[in-house]
C-alpha cells in the first residue's frame, strides 16, 4: 500500500529526481558485454530515473556476483531495483526465489496473482513485508493477448482484472501493474484505488502507450525499456519521457 516502506522509498526517489521512470534494463547483447553495457546505460540515464526493472534478460545469463554489480550501481545512484519475474508458483518455490532476490539486493518483485494466496503468494508477501521489500501484482498486462485472459468476464459479471485488483488491495500489495496500452483502464482503476496503491505502467513507446497521457490518467510510474535502451541517445530519450510525465 502507499504507506509501505517500498512505496515510500520509490516515491521519495521519484520526488528527489523529479522522475516517474522505471527503466526496464532489457538487453539482448552477448553475455560478455551484458554487465558493461548495463553499467554504461545506468551511468548515462540514472539522473532521469527513479528505479530500474531487471527481467530475465539479465537474471538468466548473469550470476549472483555479476547481478550484484548492477544492483550496486542502481543503489549507488539512489534508485530502487525491481525484479520482474511475475512469480506464479507454489509458496515454497516463490519464497526460495524471493529470498535469492533479496540476497541480491532487489527492493521489490512483480508477482502474478493467478497463484492465489494460500500456499501460493502468502509466504512471499509476509516475508517481503517483514524485510520491508515491495510486492507488485499484475492487474492488466500491456500486450494485446492479455484481453483473452485478464479481460475475461467472471460469473458475477466482473472482469478477471478487477478481481486481481481486489486481491492486490486485500493482500496489501505495494503496487499494481496496468499496461500503458490500456489508458481507459488506468483512468478507471486510478479512480477506484484513489491513491491507496501505486500504479506501475509498462508498454510506453514501442508497445504504443503514450507516456504523458498515461501519467495524466493516473499512472504513478512508467516502466520503459526499448524506447530508452535502444535509442541512439538513451539520456535524451529518458529526459524527454521524464519531462512529459513530471508535472
Ligand atoms: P518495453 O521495451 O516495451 O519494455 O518498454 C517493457 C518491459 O516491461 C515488461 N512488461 C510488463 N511487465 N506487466 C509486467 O509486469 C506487463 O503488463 C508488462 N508489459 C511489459 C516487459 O517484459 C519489459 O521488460
Amino acid at each position: 500500500m502507499k504507506d509501505s516502506p517500498f512505496s515510500q522509498r520509490i516515491v521519495k526517489v521519484s520526488e528527489n529526481n523529479s522522475s516517474r521512470i522505471i527503466l526496464a534494463l532489457d538487453l539482448n547483447e552477448k553475455l560478455e558485454k551484458l554487465v558493461s553495457l548495463s553499467l554504461g546505460i545506468l551511468e548515462k540515464t540514472s539522473s532521469q530515473l527513479c528505479g530500474v526493472k531487471v527481467n530475465m534478460h539479465l537474471l538468466l545469463p548473469l550470476g549472483l556476483v555479476e547481478i550484484r554489480r548492477i544492483l550496486r550501481k542502481i543503489h549507488d545512484n539512489d534508485l530502487q531495483a525491481v525484479a520482474d519475474l511475475k512469480l506464479n508458483d507454489i509458496a515454497s518455490t516463490n519464497i526460495s526465489i524471493a529470498n535469492r532476490l533479496w540476497e541480491m539486493g532487489f527492493d521489490a518483485v512483480i508477482v502474478n496473482p493467478v497463484a492465489g494466496f494460500e500456499g501460493g503468494l502468502d509466504r512471499l508477501i509476509e516475508e517481503s513485508r517483514r524485510r520491508d521489500k515491495g510486492v507488485i501484482g499484475l492487474v492488466y498486462m500491456s500486450h494485446p493477448g492479455a484481453e483473452e485472459t485478464y479481460g475475461l468476464r467472471l460469473e458475477n459479471g466482473n472482469s478477471l482484472h478487477d478481481f486481481f485488483l481486489v486481491k492486490a488491495l486485500e493482500w496489501g500489495l505495494d503496487g499494481i501493474v496496468v499496461g500503458a496500452t490500456r489508458p481507459e483502464e488506468i483512468s478507471r482503476i486510478s479512480k477506484i484505488v484513489g491513491g491507496k496503491i501505486l500504479i506501475f505502467s509498462p508498454g510506453v513507446g514501442v508497445q504504443g502507450g503514450i507516456a504523458g497521457r498515461v501519467r495524466d490518467l493516473g499512472a504513478d510510474f512508467l516502466i520503459v525499456g526499448r524506447s530508452i535502451v535502444e535509442a541512439a541517445n538513451p539520456l535524451k530519450a529518458a529526459a524527454q519521457i521524464r519531462l512529459e510525465t513530471w508535472r
